[in-house]
């Protein structure tokens, strides 16, 4: 009987194509401007869980109200055979940033991306250290998916036959507007699990969708003061004495240090590692690492998390390690509380107990021959993707978890990171070293809510020694990687003194430093970030792009064009970094006046300017009423309870206001309250003279100020 057969499957058909059809699921606002749904049946083990992030709803609070800011029929989902779809809107005048960290790019609209952590392999395509699937949108607003699986996206690529505002169909025989790449409304997200939850942050602008993003996950990182100072990793095989020999040769030097790093040979063994002082290199760890402390120089050891059979806890880890090793060490399930309390007790008694400062946790991103396939499976149940997705969330969380115990703050490296990570002392890095995309990447770590570094190993000449010291220098974690090349700052004779007066720069804006940290922990602001999240920006890709075929989606491909070598770090500063070979660039300024750093001076407004500043100078510019607060030059950090001076400078034409942040700069307590803001306001006073005044600290909280001088750098820069 055909026709009844033909019926039941047309039934069949109906009943399962309306399972399949998109869903509209409630949206619930779980802080304020944060908004959840739940699609499907997600999975039990997601990024939150990983990362533990909890939300700052105190400072959530703070910001402005907001209405849910897309409109909620035209977001849908869809469930079906083990994969989640989802459906955003896009408009055409819309660009997107985001999804993690990437090198290349910074506009992601059109991008086709695979959300994977990864070691960086020279492509925008989602493989990368911090692959966050996190996107926020020019018109205001951020979507975060949390699932620990690799993620599909199509960022606007897609056009769907029921599309709103479908493309016009062209005759690419005829019409020469005719565009390989047509106009897409939506964000289509693919999850391969059964449902996931989902998140949306509102703004009004993309810097609060950020904020908002930031808060949720516990707010951002704030190092000790010392993480900020100077930082030189040594050669691999280094032992005691070379240690203190190098932390000796830059005192006498003059070149600032805070702490050291020591690579792989610390331990007995390595690639695996057992996690043990090498008695030959390091006799007396405790005795040595006291000395080193005495000298104010903190250490940071290398591990990647692998254990070998001669590791002292092997045989009590092994039952809860993975089906695969590592360079043939096993991997501990970090999920388990078990592989936890061995791996991590034996760093707590052997190292941080001793007075060792913090970690690198190397090569736990990828590299896919390295590292264990997706196959491979972990006692806890969780399987190799969720693991690839997770592991450097875990090794941050519970290595800050030895300092938490302690009520020490650290400050350390880390290969691998993902959403949630926000508040973890962590700074990624990698074995990449592309100048120019290392400043791209600093740029995406703002909005991924992750910090990064341009670390300085080697370089071909002084110039580019110079350059790329000049970045590392304005960035979250001032270093040199000595691990393999021994390279010190004054290794190239030419620059030394250059390099010298940069890293004392660093040091002397530790204030200023410190307190767009602070910012970032208390109210989301990523300390460094994207020129696009600076009011006033504005850039006109249609017109730059000058490619017709554009005309449908012009920021399908207009990604050569966008600004992705000048950044904000902090509140005012805007960086201009110049890379080697350039002797000129253009900068572009955001409308209003902005002053060089430097000098005072007045540069521009909302204009293109051209520079050429000698290679002594990384081009700094400054908003106008800006204030910087500065610092002697010390060689370290001040450390707890340390009194110093302050200068502080104004720059341009405004009134100047700031909120300078203190505390013991070493412990958590400012957790539980234990930090002041101090208000730093410049005026003109009756007879037109600039007059700086700062309120006063706040009694029972720490203070580390001591005697204040000002300096109004635009006026002092006009001649009189
Ligand atoms: C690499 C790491 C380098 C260095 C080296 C030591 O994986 O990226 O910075 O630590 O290991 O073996």
């Amino acid at each position: 009987m055909p026709n009844l057969k033909t019926g039941l499957s047309l039934l069949c058909y109906l009943l399962l194509s309306s399972a399949l059809s998109a869903q509209q699921t409630p949206w619930k606002e779980v802080a304020p401007g944060v908004w959840k749904t739940v699609v499907g049946s997600p999975e039990s083990y997601d990024l939150l869980k990983a990362s533990g992030a909890v939300p700052d709803t105190a400072a959530l609070g703070r910001m402005q109200r907001v209405a849910f800011p897309l409109s909620q029929n035209e977001i849908s989902t869809t469930t079906a055979n083990n994969k989640t779809s989802l459906r955003f809107p896009l408009t055409r005048e819309e660009q997107l940033f985001g999804f993690g960290l990437n090198f290349q790019t910074i506009y992601q609209r059109g991008k086709i991306l695979q959300l994977h952590v990864d070691h960086y392999g020279g492509r925008d395509n989602g493989r990368t250290h911090a692959p966050v699937p996190f996107y926020v949108s020019s018109k205001g607003y951020g979507v975060f998916i949390n699932s620990a699986r690799y993620i599909n996206v199509y960022a606007g690529s897609g056009v769907r036959k029921d599309s709103k505002n479908p493309p016009l169909e062209k005759d690419r025989n005829k019409d020469k507007s005719w565009s390989s790449r047509p106009y897409s409304d939506a964000v289509e997200i693919q999850v391969p699990a059964n449902g996931v939850e989902v998140y949306l942050f509102a703004g009004p602008t993309a810097l609060d969708a950020v904020r908002r993003y930031n808060l949720f996950n516990g707010g951002g990182a704030l190092p000790p003061r010392w993480g900020l100072g100077f930082t030189q990793r040594v050669k691999t095989l280094y032992n005691a004495q070379d240690v203190k020999d190098e932390a000796d040769s830059f005192l006498l030097k003059g070149y600032p240090l805070d702490y050291i790093g020591l690579e792989p040979g610390w331990q007995s063994k390595s690639y695996p590692g057992t996690f043990e002082w090498d008695t030959t290199r390091y006799p007396e760890p405790a005795k040595f690492v006291k000395e080193m402390l005495d000298k104010n120089i903190r250490l940071n050891l290398w591990i990647n998390p692998y254990v070998s059979k001669s590791a002292p806890f092997y045989k009590s880890i092994t039952p809860y390690t993975g089906s695969h090793t590592v360079w043939v060490g096993e991997v501990p399930d970090f999920t388990m509380p078990e592989a936890r309390k061995i791996f991590f007790g034996q760093l707590q008694k052997d190292q941080v107990d001793i007075g060792v400062s913090g970690y690198k946790i190397d090569e736990v991103d990828g590299y896919d021959y390295y590292l264990w396939p997706d196959i491979a499976t972990f006692p806890s149940g969780k399987d190799g993707e969720q693991m690839r997705q997770t592991y450097g969330l875990l090794a941050q969380r519970y290595s800050e978890e030895m300092y938490r115990a302690r009520n020490q703050r650290t400050y350390g490296l880390v290969r691998a990171s993902n959403a949630g990570a926000n508040s973890f002392p962590y700074v990624i890095y990698n074995d990449y070293y592309n100048h120019e995309d290392f400043i791209t990447a600093l740029i995406n770590s703002g909005y991924a809510g992750v910090l990064w570094t341009p670390e300085v190993r080697v370089s071909k000449t002084g110039e580019e020694w110079l350059r790329r010291f000049q970045t590392v220098i304005f960035s979250p974690m001032a270093m040199i990687n000595a691990w393999s090349s021994g390279t010190k700052p004054w290794s190239y004779p030419e620059v030394a003194e250059q390099v010298k007066k940069m890293a004392l720069l660093r040091m002397q804006m530790i204030p200023y430093w410190y307190s767009e940290f602070a910012k970032y922990h208390f109210e989301g602001t990523p300390p460094f970030r994207a020129m696009n999240l600076e009011e006033g920006f504005a850039q006109d890709v249609k017109k730059e792009s000058g490619n017709t075929s554009l005309e449908e989606n012009p920021y399908a491909e207009a990604t050569t064009k966008e600004i992705k070598d000048q950044y904000m770090a902090g509140e005012y500063l805007l960086v201009a970094p110049l890379f080697t070979g350039q002797k000129t660039r253009k900068v572009v300024l955001p409308k209003g006046n902005w002053y060089d750093f430097y000098t005072g001076e007045r540069v521009g407004n909302g204009e293109v300017i051209t520079i050429t500043p000698g290679l002594d100078k990384i081009p700094v510019y400054v908003k106008d009423g800006g204030i910087i607060p500065i610092m002697p030059p010390l060689l370290h950090a001040p450390a707890a309870g340390e009194k110093v001076d302050l200068e502080i400078r104004h720059f341009g034409e405004k009134n100047g206001l700031y909120k300078l942040y203190d505390d013991d700069g070493e412990s958590y307590n400012y957790e539980k309250g234990e930090y002041s803001w101090r208000e730093i306001k410049v005026e003109k006073d009756k007879n037109g003279k600039w007059k700086g005044t700062i309120s006063a600290a706040v009694k029972g909280k720490p203070n580390t100020i001591n005697k204040i001088t000002w300096k109004f750098m635009t006026e002092a820069s006009q001649p009189r």
